[in-house]
């Protein structure tokens, strides 16, 4: 999956894959303090590689930051740039673009103090579907995770931070243990939360619901894209804590997220999402998605940068 022979954007530079490392002393090593995003770039047969929601996945790594009261050493432009240049200078196209940012080697001290400095490094690499080939099609099975999210006041979920996909490992692996590409966690009070690493909708009786951000989601951005294509399309999405039994009698449900991009979900605990196939609404927001990011329809509400509006 890795090019080694690729350049990482670290600390400022553009270095060869394989000298973009860190100490084993450092912090967040120890403690996981890192905060990530995940962004795609697809190709666009007009205009090369376009990166989806560029300024909007910086700007949620800024907002992590600032939860965990983090400092980053860069400007939101400097990373902007340093994405779409890590896609350019690897001469990649369909790619996964992976900013981080975590406290590097200084102090060990829980309180990292002011000798821990914060880097970050932007990789990216070649990317397909995230829960196999045919989940875009056919839809995945999952299972209702025994892990639960945590609760508001226990980790701040708003941020994407490192440590918090410790719990998000443990769902995933189950999941797949248990034979399921997919794990759904609910939060504290039992209400449905999301998956491992996405968002989720459920249509019940031709009315949309998804969890709101009070139910310890991550403010997913293909979320946010979702609930302004289903509108367009005259589907308006409730934000609503979801008991989990709405999950065995949903019409239809499907992930969504950078990864997962919107993935039907077919079955919850072996019953079946409606009749077991995408439903009409997932396949017709998958359509406009997919329509935008391939080109086929205009980039109606900016979502696209163009790898080659990358200036050095
Ligand atoms: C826990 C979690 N929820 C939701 C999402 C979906 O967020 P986005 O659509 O911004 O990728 C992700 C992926 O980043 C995630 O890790």
């Amino acid at each position: 999956m890795f090019d080694e022979n690729s350049l990482i954007w670290h600390n400022g530079e553009y270095k060869n894959w394989r000298d973009a490392t860190l100490h084993v002393m450092s912090h967040v090593v120890h403690y996981g303090s890192s905060l990530f995003e995940g962004i795609r770039c697809y190709n666009k047969e007009s205009t090369g590689p376009v990166v989806l929601c560029l300024q909007e996945h910086i700007r949620r790594l800024y907002r992590s930051a600032k939860i965990y009261r983090i400092e980053i050493p860069f400007s939101e432009a400097e990373l902007i740039s340093a994405s779409l240049g890590v896609v350019q200078k690897n001469g990649l196209q369909d790619a996964y673009i992976r900013p981080v940012v975590y406290r590097g080697y200084g102090s060990l001290g829980v309180d990292p103090g002011e000798n821990t400095p914060v880097e970050v490094a932007v990789a990216a690499w070649s990317w397909g579907a995230y829960l196999g080939e045919s989940a875009l099609k056919d839809g995945v099975d999952a299972c209702v995770a025994s892990w639960q999210k945590l609760r508001p006041n226990t980790l701040p979920a708003l941020s994407k931070a490192g440590g918090h996909y410790l719990g998000s490992q443990l769902v995933k692996m189950e999941a797949r243990r248990h034979g399921y590409a997919e794990g759904i966690l609910l939060d504290a009070n039992g209400f449905v939360s999301e998956g491992s690493g996405e968002n989720l909708f459920l249509i019940l009786d031709g009315r949309c619901y998804t969890p709101p951000v009070s139910a310890s989601i991550l403010p997913g951005i293909t979320r946010k894209c979702v609930m302004t294509l289903a509108d367009e399309l005259g589907l308006s999405v409730e934000e609503t804590y979801i008991p989990r039994d709405m999950l065995y009698i949903a019409d239809e449900l499907f992930f969504t997220g950078t990864a997962a991009e919107i993935t039907p979900v077919r079955s919850v605990d072996r019953i079946d999402v409606g009749n077991g196939k995408p439903g009409e609404w997932t396949q017709a927001i998958q359509r406009r998605f997919f329509d935008i990011i391939s080109g086929t329809a205009g980039d109606e509400y900016n979502w696209l940068t163009p790898v080659s509006s990358f200036s050095g």
